[in-house]
């Protein structure tokens, strides 16, 4: 149901096949002042958009009903600093509604790919396609992802919040480009999602509560995560997901729960899934608790000042090391690591 008051973004001088990002932020205004609901229309066409952001708190509920199709400037550079594409953030009833085969937000970003090498740990200083950062009560419907620079979809701070029917598009090969994160939220609702991407289809990252996700079909990709987690202290633990009725095909995983090498402490508990059709995927259920991605893990076994002396008749002395490659400091008397992996049993 369409509000009373709309408001165009031609209004404010949006054109199709030219920069809207003015347009788009003086509708915004005008809808996040007014007293009544009020919808932002965004007509058909293509439009260039740069890194916006759209902030609450607003008087009342806004609709965006997105007839038209985005895209965002294709260099890093373009977006001058900014974090996040189009952030969404401190909202309270916000609907954002692809229509009449719009809704398409392509990020454009096979030239950011190649600069992001997660082997040297090297990322953008921004991160996310579309960000939902303290949207309460709110619904996303029927949008389109499409080659986004690193994470399509990301969740912080969300409360009830549905998104459904949505599209999430990027070749197997383009990184970090996980379909949706979810991180610090609750009683969110993800149905219906088509997602083919180079990383996790679905994340849940610490914190995120009472989370449904169905119907939701995945592959290519990494399949549906809850982690990494443990990497930083004091993270949120992750609680209350049910995952059912879900395809995921040709991918490396199907469902996974991944925890860091040495990871701080951190708590998973109340994992559901059900009915998850899995089709040529190489782990259809993982739980990693050493995940270490471009060995970026600090190992933490070290051996130092070892200086034991055996003065009985069965020496000298052995050192063997078991699963481990500890780093070495000091003294190592007797040589470390230096017997047979195997222990020898004697019973
Ligand atoms: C599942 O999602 C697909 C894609 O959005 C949709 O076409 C279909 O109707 C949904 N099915 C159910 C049972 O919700
Ligand atoms: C678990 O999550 C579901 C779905 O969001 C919610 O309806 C239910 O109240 C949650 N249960 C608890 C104990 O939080
Ligand atoms: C299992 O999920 C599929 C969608 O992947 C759905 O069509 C089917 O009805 C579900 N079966 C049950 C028993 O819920």
């Amino acid at each position: 149901v369409r509000s009373q008051k709309t408001v165009d973004i031609t209004k404010f001088g949006a054109k199709p096949n030219a920069d809207a990002t003015q347009g788009l932020l003086g509708a915004w205004k005008e809808a996040c002042a007014a007293k009544a609901p009020t919808t932002i229309v965004v007509p058909k066409g293509t439009f260039l958009l740069n890194a916006v952001k759209l902030m609450g708190p607003c008087k009342s509920p806004i609709t965006i009903e997105v007839r038209g199709n985005f895209k965002a400037p294709p260099q890093v550079a373009q977006f001058k600093g900014q974090d996040t594409w189009v952030k969404f953030e401190n909202i309270k009833g916000l609907t954002v509604n692809g229509v009449s085969g719009g809704g398409t937000f392509d990020g454009q970003g096979k030239s950011a790919w190649k600069q992001n090498d997660c082997a040297k740990l090297i990322y953008f200083r921004y991160s996310h396609l579309i960000w939902f950062n303290f949207v309460t009560n709110s619904k996303v419907i029927g949008l389109t992802s499409k080659d986004s620079k690193i994470f399509h979809f990301a969740l912080l701070g969300c409360k009830h919040l549905e998104m459904t029917d949505i599209t999430i598009t990027a070749p197997a090969d383009s990184p970090n480009t996980d379909g949706i994160h979810i991180g610090r939220s609750e009683f969110i609702i993800i149905r219906g999602f088509t997602i083919g991407t180079g990383d996790d289809c679905v994340s849940f990252g610490d914190g995120a509560k009472s989370v449904i996700v169905e119907n939701v079909t995945c592959g290519p990709g990494h399949g549906i995560s809850v982690g990494s987690l443990g990497r930083y202290p004091n993270e949120e633990p992750v609680s209350n997901i049910t995952v059912r009725h879900c395809t995921i095909k040709d991918t490396d995983n199907g469902v996974r729960v991944k925890t860091w090498h040495n990871s701080y402490p951190s708590s998973v508990d109340g994992l559901h899934f059900e009915n998850i059709t899995v089709e040529n995927v190489r782990n259809p259920v993982i739980v990693d608790q050493e995940y270490c991605p471009y060995n970026h893990c600090k190992e933490k076994v070290e051996l130092a000042d070892i200086d034991l002396k055996y003065t009985g008749n069965d020496g000298p002395a052995v050192s063997m090391c078991k699963f481990v490659k500890p780093s070495l400091v000091g003294t190592q008397n007797p040589p470390a690591c230096d017997a047979p992996a195997t222990p020898v049993v004697e019973l």
